[in-house]
């Protein structure tokens, strides 16, 4: 174990011992919220965002303990390579569908950024500034700390916000913005124009949004009681509170003004074997969430789910 990772465990650990019993409690009642909506109990947006930030707020920690700092599952494209490499080349991926005409000049946005190393990663390749946002001020407190101890301060730039309400962004500011797990995950259907009609105002015209982000695969039938089963166990697991298709996410990208340039799975080998046992890494870190990997390890097989589909989207030139 290297001392990046000695140090950030022991971050992790000092954090997690600094968060009050009120905190520790409503990360417990965060996660018993997700699965009584699970169960059928109707719920009201803001408070299952308040539900997953309260969740977040302690699960950054103790997911930070056991080398999972970037809070999201990649797909595994290259066999050899753990959670960790498979993560940056899917960033890899993601950051060059933006296909920026001067990275260095150029300005992202990070939505639903967590603790802020997945932006990081984005200026380093690009030299260019990455803002971002979170629900969870918890997790913004770290982003801002690790920009200040990379001496990054002055092109990584972090605060709170919120899915659900307007983005505290001027219009036409960024060159880019993309989302990893942290978007579509969160929104109802009914919900999602006004967040593609934000997108689409804080982006410059020609500007891209690309992601890897949670979505069901078009095989996922509200109708069969076995695919219904699997999601109920699975979703409090990702944390996530909502299921959309692609398809309804695209509408809604077009509806704002966007041309979707790509909607399809992702790229993992796995989806492309079958019956596959899934790597190590993988299982661990489900088994981490505890309760719901099995079902969501179901559901990928049987492709109903996809934790890492792909959009690409354009705000058309002027
Ligand atoms: C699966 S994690 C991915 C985090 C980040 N993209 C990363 O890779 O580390 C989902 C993230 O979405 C954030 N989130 C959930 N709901 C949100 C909302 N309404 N507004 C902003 N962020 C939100 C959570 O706090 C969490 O950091």
């Amino acid at each position: 174990m290297n001392w990046y990772r000695i140090k950030t465990a022991l971050i992790g650990l000092k954090r997690l011992a600094e968060l009050t019993d009120e905190d520790k409690q409503a990360c417990i009642d965060g996660f018993k919220f997700l699965q009584r909506m699970q169960n059928g109990e109707p719920t009201e947006t803001a408070d299952e965002t308040k539900a997953v930030a309260d969740y977040y707020k302690v699960l950054n920690n103790m997911l930070s303990v056991f080398d999972l700092e970037k809070l999201y599952i990649p797909p595994q494209l290259d066999e050899s390579q753990g959670l960790y490499g498979n993560q940056l080349l899917v960033e890899q991926a993601v950051l060059k569908e933006l296909d920026l005409k001067d990275p260095r000049g150029s300005h992202l946005l990070d939505m639903g950024c967590g603790r802020g190393r997945v932006s990081y990663h984005f200026a380093k390749l690009t030299g260019g500034r990455v803002s971002g946002y979170n629900v969870d001020a918890n997790q913004i407190e770290s982003a801002i700390d690790w920009a200040a101890e990379c001496r990054m301060s002055d092109r990584l730039h972090f605060k709170v916000g919120n899915h659900h309400e307007p983005l505290e962004y001027e219009s036409g500011t960024f060159d880019g913005c993309f989302s990893f797990q942290a978007v579509w995950p969160f929104f109802k259907k009914e919900e999602l124009d006004a967040h593609a009609e934000e997108m689409h105002r804080v982006l410059k015209p020609g500007a891209r949004y690309a992601c890897s982000e949670y979505l069901l695969t078009p095989h996922f039938d509200w109708d069969n009681e076995e695919h219904v089963t699997l999601h109920k166990s699975f979703l409090p697991t990702l944390a996530a509170t909502q299921s959309m298709y692609p398809a309804d996410v695209c509408a809604a990208l077009e509806r704002a003004g966007f041309t979707v340039v790509l909607s399809a799975p992702s790229k993992s080998i796995r989806a492309l074997e079958a019956v596959r046992v899934l790597p190590p890494w993988v299982e661990e870190s489900l088994d981490l969430l505890q309760s719901g990997g099995q079902s969501w390890t179901d559901a990928e097989k049987a492709k109903i789910a996809d934790l890492n589909w792909r959009i690409v989207a354009e705000k058309p030139p002027v």
